[in-house]
């Protein structure tokens, strides 16, 4: 009963009326169009802003390489002689892909590239820092767009210490840094209210997509994707890698639906047909696949575009890119987690859907009324006048629109989650092959299997996709050998024998010095667990800490120069035909059906630690200087139901309830 009385419009007028007339700098505003601004073809290859960027980019690869080869010093590698002979064209090209998975692959990511940081003293100690100087190409979708990537773009490209001064990750994402949710909740809805008065339309996306700026530095709430190229900062000057975000979408009338919620499709069969977007602080677009291969300039998208070019050359819009909105509709998985929660059927996980599948309008189950995701996307549908389906999907007026013929009179993309497209790691960016990558690093939390770890899924449907494009990428095995030759449980290089697909590490979240398989849709960190879970990525990264493979360092070297090795012709010494020997999926594949056991994972590390003990010995240890951590989830977990505890939980309905209060 509160909660309907707090839906009357009365109350929504008294919220959007508040609003004073001045500017909020959340609205996008309209400019005049640049010159020859223009939609421009996939087939064309790099654009030209990115040609530029990776000739600088490539000048300080090389003396980066340097650098890296010196601490990670390869038996029989004569880092002179080699590094004299490399310039920007033929300098090694790397990228590094972080999963979805919430805050389980955004925080982990965060440890990868510390582990390979040649700023992080204890990198350069287990020999592998270095290698985060060397990516030209940092990809996230989900928890690995919103947080890794978004992270560390928004931040300077910095170290993870740094960060952690920057950002405090003991702020819960859903109430906010003061603590006052109600504070917290109107600016959230007072920055959508200006979007929508500046004539744009809003969806939760541009009220949940707030919650990322947790994350961003002071500021970070009104800054836009597209300032990365824009201002002077380490990825525009070539210090840095390009961060770039995965995303799909839905097309009315098209996408498959399980009470009336679309999904992009949960076709193994076909997911090249599915549109796989990227966003680039320079461009906004897709490469191959799909209904669409061109792009459209990032700081421009939100223009009135047709056939190509602005409608109206005085009327274009900036702004639209903000930072959260761009993190929200990388995570913008309200659809699959609707699906999931009310029919049980997981659409990650890609199950059969036949017997749900209809059409038409969303009906909410009469018990899915107090669900808070669905508060929150009915509160932003009620507030805004859009109807809930309305309200589910980044909606971004269509840059393509009128330019081929599938984007015929299509007026919006509506844009979801990049996993949703059936390819949880965001790969695609790295292995067109405009972009001429060697090495291709892939960090997995997907949580395919049992206890949140991973069984290879993502990575096969990748391939396999890849397969269907033309896009040459190495053979993977199925889920059987993935996880019973434990190559889900331990860093591995594919594609060793190919001499036309890039190399790919693969790097799978698991058990090494700690149990890494927290919820992903954990909210806020104390500060012992952010160390416990850069640790565990650390000693992913390194194998061990030299522990394990006390060569794992040169091998990690050795991959990473390979392509330009082969590229200059250059003969690498016998240790690194030693470290693909031993680190390299072989080609042989197990037939063994995997058991519990297989995936009910001890730390390598301290293979005698009980999750039991860790859960609460280590994990749940309060701080020293303990300020706050996940107070809510302690009081109430138990009670709180699993879906409650997701993104936009209890404090939307204490906050507008607030407000409700306030407005009577
Ligand atoms: C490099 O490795 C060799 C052994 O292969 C060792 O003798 C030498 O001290 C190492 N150099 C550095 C700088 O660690
Ligand atoms: C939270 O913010 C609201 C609105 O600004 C204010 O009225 C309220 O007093 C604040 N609550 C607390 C506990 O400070
Ligand atoms: C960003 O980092 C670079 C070093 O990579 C530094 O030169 C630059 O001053 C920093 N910019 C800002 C705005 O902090
Ligand atoms: C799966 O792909 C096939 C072939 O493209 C298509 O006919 C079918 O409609 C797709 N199914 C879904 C649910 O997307
Ligand atoms: C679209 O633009 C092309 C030139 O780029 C032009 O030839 C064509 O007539 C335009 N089509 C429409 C429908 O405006
Ligand atoms: C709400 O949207 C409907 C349909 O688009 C429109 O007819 C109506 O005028 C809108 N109401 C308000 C208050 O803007
Ligand atoms: C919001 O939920 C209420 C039921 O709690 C429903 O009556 C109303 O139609 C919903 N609003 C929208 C826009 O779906
Ligand atoms: C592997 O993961 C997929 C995706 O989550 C899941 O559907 C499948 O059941 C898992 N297979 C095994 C054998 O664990
Ligand atoms: C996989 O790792 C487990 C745990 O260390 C080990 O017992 C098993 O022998 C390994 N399996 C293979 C095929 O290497
Ligand atoms: C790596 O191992 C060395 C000892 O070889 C140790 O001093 C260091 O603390 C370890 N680093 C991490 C991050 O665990
Ligand atoms: C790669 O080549 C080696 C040596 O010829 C062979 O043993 C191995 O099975 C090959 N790997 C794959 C994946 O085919
Ligand atoms: C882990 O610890 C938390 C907090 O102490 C507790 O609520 C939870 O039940 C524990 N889980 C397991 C599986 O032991």
């Amino acid at each position: 009963m509160l909660l309907r009385a707090l839906l009357t419009s009365s109350v929504v007028a008294r919220l959007v009326t508040a609003q004073t007339d001045n500017a909020d700098p959340f609205a996008p505003v309209y400019t005049q169009c640049p010159p020859g601004l223009s939609i421009r073809a996939a087939s064309e290859g790099l654009s030209q802003s990115e040609q530029s960027w990776r000739k600088q980019r490539g000048d300080n690869v090389v003396i980066a390489v340097e650098a890296y080869l010196q601490v990670a010093n390869i038996t029989g590698l004569d880092v002179q002689d080699f590094t004299s002979r490399l310039n920007a064209s033929n300098a090694p090209v790397a990228g590094l892909s972080v999963s979805g998975g919430g805050t389980l692959s955004g925080i982990g990511g965060l440890g990868i590239w510390q582990a390979y940081d040649a700023r992080y003293p204890p990198a350069v100690a287990a020999r592998t820092g270095g290698l985060t100087q060397i990516l030209s190409y940092l990809t996230g979708l989900s928890g690995g767009g919103a947080v890794t990537v978004s992270t560390i773009a928004a931040n300077n490209f910095t170290t993870i210490d740094s960060i952690r001064q920057a950002v405090n990750f003991s702020v819960n994402y859903e109430e906010g840094p003061s603590g006052n949710v109600t504070n917290y909740y109107n600016q959230i809805f007072r920055n959508v209210g200006a979007k929508v008065k500046a004539g744009f339309p809003v969806s939760v996306v541009d009220t949940f997509g707030q919650f990322w700026a947790t994350y961003l530095p002071a500021g970070g709430l009104y800054s836009n994707y597209s300032d990365l190229a824009q201002h002077k900062n380490a990825f525009s000057s070539g210090n840095a890698p390009m961060p770039i975000l995965t995303l799909a979408e839905v097309i009315p009338g098209k996408s498959p639906t399980v009470g009336g919620l679309m999904y992009p499709g949960d076709n193994a069969t076909n997911a090249f047909s599915l549109t796989s977007y990227e966003m680039t602080p320079f461009e906004f677009g897709s490469w191959a696949g799909g209904r669409v291969q061109a792009f459209m300039s990032t700081q421009y998208l939100g223009s009135d575009m047709s056939n190509g070019t602005a409608q109206n050359r005085s009327k274009c819009v900036q702004g639209f890119d903000k930072f959260t909105f761009v993190q929200g509709s990388t995570a913008n998985a309200f659809t699959a987690w609707f699906i999931d929660d009310w029919y049980n059927i997981p659409i990650f996980a890609k199950r059969e859907l036949q017997e749900r599948q209809n059409s038409g309008e969303i009906v909410i189950p009469p018990d899915q009324y107090q669900n808070l995701e669905v508060v929150l996307v009915n509160l932003t549908a009620t507030h805004f006048n859009r109807t809930f389906n309305q309200s589910l999907w980044a909606t971004y007026p269509n840059p393509f629109k009128n330019y081929n013929e599938a984007m015929k009179n299509v007026d919006d993309l509506l844009i979801v989650d990049g996993s949703l497209s059936g390819e949880t790691n965001p790969v695609r960016p790295l292995i067109v092959p405009a972009r001429e990558l060697d090495l291709v690093i892939i960090y997995e939390t997907s949580t395919e299997a049992e206890f949140s770890w991973n069984n290879g899924t993502t990575l096969g449907n990748t391939a396999r996709s890849a397969v269907e494009g033309n896009i040459p990428f190495p053979t993977i095995p199925d889920v059987n050998t993935m996880v019973t030759l434990n190559l889900t449980r331990k860093p591995t290089f594919f594609g060793c024998n190919a001499t036309d697909t890039p190399l790919v590490l693969y790097l799978p979240n698991s058990p090494w010095s700690g149990y890494s398989n927290y919820s992903y849709t954990k909210p806020s960190f104390t500060k012992t667990q952010l160390d416990l879970i850069l640790e565990n990525a650390f000693n992913l990264a390194t194998y061990g800490n030299g522990t394990v493979d006390a060569q794992w360092p040169e091998c990690l070297a050795c991959a990473t120069i390979r392509g330009s090795a082969r590229r200059i012709g250059y003969d690498l010494p016998e240790v690194c035909a030693q470290c693909f020997e031993r680190h390299c999926w072989n080609g042989i594949v197990s037939t063994r059906e995997i058991t519990d056991s297989d995936l009910d994972l001890k730390p390598w590390l301290n293979s005698s630690l009980s999750y039991e003990e860790w859960n609460n010995t280590i994990w749940n240890k309060q701080d020293s200087s303990s300020n706050g951590g996940p107070s809510l989830y302690t009081s109430g977990a138990g009670r709180i139901a699993k879906h409650l505890m997701r993104h936009a939980a209890y404090p939307v309905v204490l906050a507008l309830l607030h407000i409700w209060y306030a407005a009577l």
